[in-house]
């Protein structure tokens, strides 16, 4: 018996996938969570019949969630989908939050056709309804592997997406996070990428990436007219076949003064040429951080647990909330470790009145790589559990799409 108490192996009734899967490390087979203890029970009796390492435990669909945030997607998953008032919507996080070898079992309080043909539709495998019996659910199981695995739906391609990245002090590694962001969507998610240091005197991404620094930008910000494909094109450095970076140096004797519509213009002439925009915003351009927000899909406020972090958090994340209503928000704690000053992270989120997404655990050694070598750390140290953390947001800042019969449903992707 392990650490988890209810697993045990016993593999001869595996399918072949979950077999294979089953024999490669400790990763759960099967993780149920069922809101009632009779059901419950039938649960456990199924799985322990059926799956040599499972864990069954009190919850629904919200306990399923917080389980697919930290942990690997299992094979087989078993929620109560009856905590919801609303099932389907409860569903589709959670839908998304899938490896492309999950198969779903979803049990309900409601015993109706249409919900079944919906939860089917958004790609849950079997829907049961309540009260189950052990047979009726052992059969379910039999059936999974016959079903084509739930797959995780695309990031939409073509949407004018615009993650704006901001640093609640400096230093935080908002750069680091833009960067990595920008380059995961493009190497990986393969998508066009523009990324776009709006800290024209003092950026960092040019240095960072080791390329010649982007000329006229700041005449380009105060003089609109001149922003167009050309102007674009001989502005911007490209990296790979998708990843385009726009990074000044300009001088510092003088301030910058964003016109905000050549911002405007600035933006869409980027959305032409890409599927998504990445935005370093600094600290320091109030103007443009409005503009960008404004007509940001989604937004990474990156922060220490400082106080003044948390102080100056909690203005970011209102400000967005305002200008980005529908956006995407999450939050990064970052450079935490090895302070005697920090916030504790449950006093942090309540003050902040939002959850910490994630912590990203330093990595000195690999930023170390990555500045040497000019490249991201993703690109640098694809191994590191930083990078690790950094791929698992960057998934969750594209929106995602499945059709449901006639309607179109839209929605962001949890950290998985
Ligand atoms: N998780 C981490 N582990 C180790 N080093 C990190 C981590 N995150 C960031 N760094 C390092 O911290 C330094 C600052 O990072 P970065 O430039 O991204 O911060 P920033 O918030 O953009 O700073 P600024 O406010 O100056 O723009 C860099 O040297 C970067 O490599
Ligand atoms: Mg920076």
């Amino acid at each position: 018996m392990n650490a988890l108490g209810h697993m045990r192996q016993e593999p001869e009734l595996l399918p072949d996938a979950i077999e294979a899967a089953a024999a490669v490390g400790p990763r759960v087979v099967c993780a149920a969570f069922v809101g009632d203890s009779q059901t419950r029970g039938v649960v456990r009796a199924a799985c322990e019949r059926q799956f040599p390492r499972h864990l069954v435990r009190d919850g629904g669909t919200r306990e399923a969630l917080e389980y697919l945030a930290e942990n690997e997607p299992p094979r087989v998953l078993v929620v109560d989908v009856t905590d919801s008032q609303n099932p389907l919507n409860a569903m589709l996080p959670i839908v998304a939050a899938f490896s492309d070898e999950t198969r779903v079992v979803a049990i309900g309080g409601v015993n109706d056709i249409n919900l079944y043909r919906e939860m089917v539709e958004v790609g849950v495998s079997e829907y049961l309804v309540k009260p189950i019996d052990e047979k009726t659910l052992l059969g379910a199981f039999s059936r999974l592997h016959d079903k084509p695995a739930t797959r995780a739906p695309e990031p939409v391609a073509g949407r004018r997406s615009l993650i704006a990245v901001m640093g609640a002090r400096g230093g935080v590694g908002t750069s680091t996070v833009a960067l990595n962001a920008a380059w995961l969507i493009a190497e990986e998610q393969k998508r066009r990428v523009t990324l776009l240091d709006l800290d024209l005197q003092c950026g960092t991404l040019a240095l960072a990436l080791d390329i010649e620094p982007t000329r006229g930008l700041r005449e380009a910000l105060e003089h609109p007219n001149r922003i167009d494909a050309l102007f674009i094109s001989s502005a911007s450095v490209k990296l790979g076949e998708r990843l385009t970076v726009m990074a000044a140096e300009e001088a510092v004797d003088q301030d910058i003064h964003y016109d905000p519509p050549a911002l405007d213009r600035l933006i869409h002439a980027l959305h032409e040429q890409s599927d998504c925009i990445v935005v370093d915003l600094p600290r320091s351009a109030a103007g443009a951080r409005t503009r960008i927000l404004a007509a940001a899909t989604a937004v990474v406020i990156v922060t220490d647990l400082t106080l003044p972090a948390l102080r100056d958090s909690i203005r970011l994340l209102t400000l967005t909330r305002q200008l980005a209503p529908e956006a995407r928000i999450v939050v990064l704690a970052n450079r935490t470790e090895g302070r005697q000053n920090n916030v504790p992270r449950k006093e942090f989120e309540r003050a902040l009145g939002h959850p910490i997404d994630r912590i990203l655990l330093e990595d000195g050694k690999a930023a170390a790589a990555a500045a040497n070598s000019g490249k991201p750390l993703a690109a640098a140290s694809p191994k590191s559990r930083t990078v690790a953390s950094l791929r698992a947001v960057t998934r969750t800042l594209l929106p995602i799409e499945r059709k449901t019969g006639p309607m179109r449903l839209l929605w962001w992707r949890r950290a998985s």
